[in-house]
């Protein structure tokens, strides 16, 4: 399948985990891709269609710059994939300025500098596609991550605001909200920790999810098969946030309920 022949795209956070799968199966399928990353001697992407590109997200400058060079060399610019991201431990106390900055820098404000530097080429071109990697650590609360939980709240309603602004210009924005995905950059360190398997088994697919089947959701936003979905928040959790939280209260009184 070649769903991105003659298609350019930008993936941001492309040396590892999720943004390196999103690059890999991209240009798989026919697209010209910067793999753009602030960690440049990560960033070793091989494919005859990837350009590795050196871009702190944080900079609007670089940002600015990484959009022009993309539309300079390649002419346009179609698919824009905002990905970068980070996270700090904490609770309100142990948050400094310096980390609640950074982590809304990396993860929000970054969305804005490249989807501005963006929209105007593709407003000229007719259309394009954007798409946030949020989190469901967007759509509610977890322990010690205040200001993870609060940029990427931000990343899911900035989608649905762009969307509803970009809908008339033919530019479809959507994010999609991973779950647990292990062995990225993100979630390495916990790795070997008893609190893995503990988290896996309250997932409802008992298992994590793989950064190709997060590229695929990805890539399925910025298609025409999603032609018609703009300001969607997809969850690609395994079915972590369709649940409650209660326990399995059913198991626990099924004997209970089966009488004598
Ligand atoms: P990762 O750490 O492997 O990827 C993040 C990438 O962003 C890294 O390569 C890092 O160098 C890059 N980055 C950080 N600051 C940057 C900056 N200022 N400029 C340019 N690049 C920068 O981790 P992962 O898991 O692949 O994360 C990708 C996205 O997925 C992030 O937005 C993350 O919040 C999100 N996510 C990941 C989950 C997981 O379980 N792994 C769960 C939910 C969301």
């Amino acid at each position: 399948m070649m769903r991105f022949e003659g298609k350019t795209a930008i993936v941001t956070g492309a040396a590892g985990g999720i943004g390196a799968a999103i690059v890999r199966l991209l240009a798989t399928e026919g697209a010209e891709v910067f793999a753009a990353d602030v960690n440049e001697d990560a960033l070793r992407h091989d494919a005859r269609r990837v350009t590795n590109y050196a871009c702190d997200v944080t900079s609007n400058d670089q940002v600015e710059a990484m959009v022009s060079r993309m539309v300079d060399s390649h002419g346009r610019l179609d698919l824009l994939f905002n990905n970068a991201g980070t996270g700090k431990m904490g609770d309100i106390t142990e948050t400094t300025d310096e980390d609640w900055e950074r982590v809304f820098k990396v993860n929000i404000t970054s969305i804005m500098y490249a989807s501005r530097a963006a929209v105007p080429h593709m407003r000229r071109q007719g259309g394009g596609a954007i798409v946030n990697t949020g989190s469901v650590s967007g759509i509610g609360g977890d322990y010690g991550f205040g200001a993870y939980n609060a940029s990427k709240g931000a990343v899911i309603n900035y989608t649905r605001a762009l969307a509803v602004d970009l809908g008339c210009d033919n530019i479809r924005v959507n994010a999609f909200c991973p779950g647990f995905i292990p062995r990225t950059g993100l979630t390495n360190g916990l790795e070997g920790l008893p609190v893995r398997d503990i988290f896996e088994s309250m997932i409802p697919m008992r298992r994590g999810g793989t950064t190709e089947e997060m590229a695929n959701v990805a890539a399925f936003l910025a298609s025409d098969a999603a032609s018609y979905v703009t300001g969607a928040i997809l969850m690609a959790d395994g079915g972590m946030t369709a649940h409650t939280g209660q326990p399995n209260l059913w198991a626990a009184t099924r004997e209970l309920m089966a009488g004598p």
